[in-house]
């Protein structure tokens, strides 16, 4: 596949919350690099908007620095300066109408200085509670009107922290806009090797006659990190595991894995299919949250050999607090494809490595040709996708041991992303920023798909908090998770794979 090669929409990208981390780390960098590979057209500017007051003048300098940061000594000098002329901010209350009129007072300078047509997209990297007050805000001085030209909001996750409350959020914000003004995003869609699970699928013809409950035993996905809650204690004791994973990063990678092909690579197209996946999968009983999920809290323990402090100990974290860090379910998808293919995921903070895969694990060979010879144990197929920190796909399999009788032995053939295609420089966000900017929704959440994956997770995160865990802190820092995780494979005669930083 190959798109053709276009430049972005002339546009302003207006950024609220713009003095934090994720503009200084993620936004800005992305940005310089959809410029670098000229993607960005001169018709474009950037306008800051925080609570902070500040001039423009002291914006850039803080824009500069960050990407001196970020980019490192072979900073572009020229782009930084094609960057500066076209960087504002302006800072105010958010409840306020003035920060809105002097907003929109400071757009209308910059359509006119860049000759931009009106189009604005707004990236929303604020808490939760303002996406509500500064969409509404927005429309009061009629910047979500797409009159005069086109109107986008991309919305940070947490998009909600349950069912109920993701609900009312799109509601309040459907009255203002329309779906297809709204861009929920999920940055591991920008990820490559997350991108390419769509090619590998359906962009080969080897893989998709095998890819259903005839030759698939089941399939694991792991998103491991090894880092704690670091400087986020305060939102991740509300939040935990579950919720900051699952419903979103995780379900992506299942749905990528699982779902039919689509009749086109048209936004609603893929989505739908990712959404029948979502719908699939099976409710969880109170019953079934006792046996097919685990929960876990890090204590203790040493990551390379540096000791690590047991969440409870973290700051801006509750001593006794009963959040989990570790979570892990087994899913079953209703469907004709994956009748009887368990999914298992699982993902947890201060694990033994970073390591974010999904294994697809066939079914043994049916006939055992091998039976009476010292390898009666055949190996079985495995693929895994391996989505960071080494991204690539491997495919496992049994060879021959050369040699007068008969051995078989393990072998692995391995495609590496950098081996083939050399260092890309991204961050993760320049796909995402660039498809807003062409209005391309494909790798963004539209409204169904987050309630479906919301009414997945809500009557676990009910039974979860209906019984508080007793024994937390049950996983070791540094381990791969409480040993009840394993158990959740093992009582099916099956075992998670592990790799070993
Ligand atoms: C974020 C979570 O959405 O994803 C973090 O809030 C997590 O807790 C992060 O660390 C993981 O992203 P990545 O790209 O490092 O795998």
């Amino acid at each position: 596949m190959s798109e053709k090669f276009k430049l972005a929409d002339p546009c302003t990208m207006i950024i609220f919350g713009a003095t934090g981390d994720l503009t200084k780390r993620k936004l800005f960098p992305a940005l310089y690099n959809l410029a670098k590979a000229k993607f960005l057209p001169d018709n474009f500017a950037i306008v800051g908007v925080g609570r902070q007051e500040m001039t423009s003048e002291d914006f850039r300098s803080q824009m500069k620095g960050n990407l001196t940061e970020f980019i490192g000594k072979d900073v572009d000098k020229d782009l930084l300066k094609w960057f500066e002329e076209r960087t504002h901010y302006t800072g105010g209350d958010f409840a306020a109408k003035k920060t809105f009129t002097e907003l929109r007072k400071l757009l209308k300078e910059l359509d006119k200085q860049f000759d931009i047509p009106e189009n604005y997209f707004f990236y929303l990297a604020t808490p939760p509670s303002l996406f509500g007050l500064v969409t509404e805000k927005a429309a009061e001085i009629d910047l979500t009107d797409e009159k005069d030209g086109w109107r986008r909001f991309i919305y940070e996750k947490p998009f909600g922290r349950d069912l109920e409350s993701a609900k009312s959020l799109n509601i309040e914000l459907q009255k203002i806009l329309k779906e297809s003004q709204i861009y929920r995003i999920d940055h591991y869609l920008g990820k490559e090797t997350v991108q390419n699970i769509l090619v590998f699928r359906f962009g080969n013809s080897i893989f998709e006659p095998i890819w259903n409950r005839n030759y698939i035993d089941h399939v694991q996905i792991t998103v491991a990190e090894k880092l704690g809650v670091e400087l986020r204690g305060g939102y991740y004791d509300a939040a935990g595991a579950l919720r900051d994973m699952i419903p979103n990063h995780i379900f992506q990678l299942v749905t990528l894995t699982a779902m039919e092909p689509p009749i086109s690579f048209e936004a609603n197209a893929v989505r739908d299919e990712q959404a029948k996946i979502l719908c699939a999968i099976q409710p969880f009983s109170p019953e079934d949250v006792l046996h097919k999920t685990v929960r876990g809290q890090y204590g203790e323990g040493q990551i390379e050999d540096k000791k690590k402090i047991a969440y409870r100990a973290e700051p801006q974290v509750n001593p006794m607090s009963n959040t989990e860090t570790f979570a892990a379910l087994k899913l079953s998808i209703d469907n004709w494809r994956w009748a009887g293919v368990p999914f298992y995921v699982r993902t947890g903070k201060r694990m033994a490595a970073k390591h974010s895969e999904i294994v697809i694990q066939f079914k043994k060979a049916p006939f055992m040709l091998f039976r009476e010879t010292a390898i009666e144990k055949l190996t079985t197929n495995r693929i895994a996708i391996h989505i960071q920190p080494d991204e690539g796909i491997t495919l496992h399999f049994g060879a021959k041991i050369p040699g007068p009788i008969v051995n078989m032995g393990s072998v692995d053939m391995d495609f590496n992303y950098l081996d083939h295609f050399g260092e890309q420089v991204s961050t993760g966000y320049e796909r995402l920023l660039f498809d807003c900017m062409t209005g391309d929704a494909t790798l963004f959440q539209r409204a169904d798909m987050v309630e479906a994956s919301w009414a997945i997770v809500s009557p676990i995160l009910d039974v979860w908090q209906a019984i508080p865990a007793r024994d937390f802190p049950n996983y070791e820092s540094g381990s791969w998770g409480p040993k009840e995780s394993d158990a959740l494979l093992e009582q099916d005669n099956r075992k998670w794979q592990n790799t070993v930083d």
